[in-house]
């Protein structure tokens, strides 16, 4: 086996994968690192993402929307159905699968593409002539060089301080997604992205869910009008959600877990529960990687300084994803990854961090591109906006789901789109045509002259484009 390769990445979450199979598409000699090992001790590249994050989050979503569905929506189609169980060995197991799935996936791709693939943690060992040493501690113990290192090391669960995750009883975003069977009481840290969508697993297969938010605003970084309506549908299906909390104390009390917390009003109170899922964040991870060793620059969180390019202090030395600065997100690693990889062949990939999608995937779903009304009032941008309510969808209302809107915001000289906010059934795919859209520059106009398919929830994007010029055919 080759031991000198032109790109190293240090990493196999999603940003270093990607990079690792389109370095290796431009033809460099390229290896991957990742220590990653499933419950058998096998390698499982994908990293978070696809270990414990994303994909594993989405596969419990489906199961517990599915069981959810059945027990409380079936009946209004004419399906009965006697005996309704949940079997979360059965649901967990599914997901593992779905997991192996992914981790096979990404082994065949590292194959297809020619990556070299090392199972182990890899290090800095020391910068060389034209490059450097990378240090590899897995199965064998070996050295390799590399002439462009990519470092993707991505990021652990930020813990509260003095409370470390026992994932027991006090869960990180790992300990979440395989509680053995369902938690009587469960209460959540933090009501950002992790809080909702753990929080609406366990909550929909029968769990009584409190989510403990520190600020006094739900989801503040959502467009207001989009969150106000977001937390009416999660109240109205039962989750508990405190805002403007402080969290004092947590015990682990016999079978238990008490939570003690100041409310807004002052109040002192104690929450007892089975479990407690502290999701407050995520710290970048450099834990092993040796920076020091080559003089790799850091920042005071934890994060490896980079450019707008990602490149770091050191020539050929690069980071991406959630180890940088920028959103934590899989889909801005994986564009990192594939730009950093077209930048070491001399083209000039590119991010536009401007048109990055975030979705939340709750029920309803949260999904939006591009600035929200507060950030354009604080900008000073005159703007025009449009919403359109699912209700008033033929699709929405066959489905059985007319919860939320779509709302556009539009320059109010050009007419240029500058965001796209919905709350409501499969936002997270109808998000993309506003993407699209964005990265093309289109006006509002553009989108509402644009024939979409009837009936489909996209002709609700149509209809809230429309209504940026106060033309809605269908409301
Ligand atoms: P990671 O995925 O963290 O991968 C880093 C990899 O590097 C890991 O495999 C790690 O073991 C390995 N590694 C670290 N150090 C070394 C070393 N020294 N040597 C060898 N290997 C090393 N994002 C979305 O876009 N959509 C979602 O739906 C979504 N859901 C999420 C749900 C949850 C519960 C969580 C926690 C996160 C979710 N995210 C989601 C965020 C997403 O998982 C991250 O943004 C993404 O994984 C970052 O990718 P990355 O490649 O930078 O790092
Ligand atoms: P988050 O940043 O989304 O939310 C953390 C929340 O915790 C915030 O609302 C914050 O105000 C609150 N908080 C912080 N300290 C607190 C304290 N001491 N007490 C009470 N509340 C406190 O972080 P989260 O949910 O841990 O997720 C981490 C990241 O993972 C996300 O930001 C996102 O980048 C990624 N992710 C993405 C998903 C997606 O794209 N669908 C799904 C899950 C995670």
């Amino acid at each position: 086996m080759a031991k000198n390769f032109d790109v190293v990445v240090i990493g196999g979450g999603p940003g270093g994968y990607i990079a690792a199979i389109r370095a290796a598409q431009l033809g460099f000699n390229t290896a991957c690192i990742d220590e990653w090992k499933n419950k058998d001790g096998k390698p499982a590249p994908g990293g978070t993402c696809t270990n414990v994050g994303c994909i594993p989050s989405k596969a419990l979503l489906q199961s517990s929307e599915n069981y959810e569905e059945a027990g409380k929506h079936f009946a209004d189609h004419g399906i009965k159905i006697a005996g309704l169980e949940i079997d979360v060995a059965k649901m967990l197991a599914r997901k593992d699968q779905v997991v192996k799935q992914n981790n096979d996936g990404i082994l065949f791709l590292f194959k297809k593409n020619k990556v070299t693939f090392f199972h182990g943690r890899g290090s800095f060992a020391k910068a060389g002539d034209g490059g450097y040493e990378i240090s590899v501690k897995g199965a064998a113990d070996e050295t390799i060089t590399a002439k462009h290192v990519i470092v993707a090391t991505g990021s652990n669960p930020r813990a509260l301080p003095g409370v470390p995750f026992d994932e027991q009883k006090i869960l990180s975003n790992d300990g979440a997604l395989r509680i053995p069977a369902v938690p009587k009481k469960l209460v959540l840290i933090g009501s950002g992205v992790i809080g909702l969508e753990m929080g609406s697993v366990w909550r929909r297969v029968g769990a009584e869910v409190t989510v403990l938010e520190a600020l006094p605003t739900f989801l503040g970084a959502v467009d207001e009008q989009i969150a106000k309506e977001a937390h009416k549908a999660f109240i109205k299906q039962g989750l508990k959600i405190e805002l403007g909390v402080k969290v004092g104390e947590i015990k682990t009390a016999g079978k238990g877990v008490s939570v003690a917390y100041t409310t807004a009003k002052g109040e002192a109170q104690t929450l007892d529960a089975d479990n407690v899922i502290v999701s407050i964040g995520r710290v970048p991870n450099t834990i092993g990687l040796n920076p020091e060793a080559v003089g790799l620059k850091l920042d005071e969180r934890g994060a490896i300084v980079v450019d707008g390019d990602c490149k770091t202090n050191l020539p050929n030395v690069w980071a991406i994803g959630d180890v940088v600065r920028g959103p934590m997100l899989a889909h801005k690693a994986e564009e990192e990854g594939v730009a950093v990889a077209e930048r070491i062949a001399g083209q000039h990939g590119h991010v536009n961090f401007n048109t990055i999608p975030w979705v939340i995937y709750t029920s309803p779903e949260i999904a939006w591109v591009g600035r929200t009304e507060q950030q354009l009032k604080a900008d000073g941008v005159a703007y025009k906006a449009g919403t359109f309510p699912f209700m008033a969808n033929g699709r929405a209302r066959a489905l059985g789901d007319t919860t939320g809107m779509v709302k556009f915001l539009a320059d109010a000289k050009t007419d240029e789109i500058l965001g796209v906010h919905i709350v409501g059934p499969m936002a997270s795919e109808l998000i993309s045509e506003a993407v699209v859209a964005m990265e093309f520059k289109a006006s509002a106009e553009d989108i509402a002259r644009i024939c979409h398919a009837h009936p489909s929830l996209s002709e609700a994007t149509k209809e809230a484009a429309l209504a940026v010029d106060k033309r809605t055919l269908n409301f």
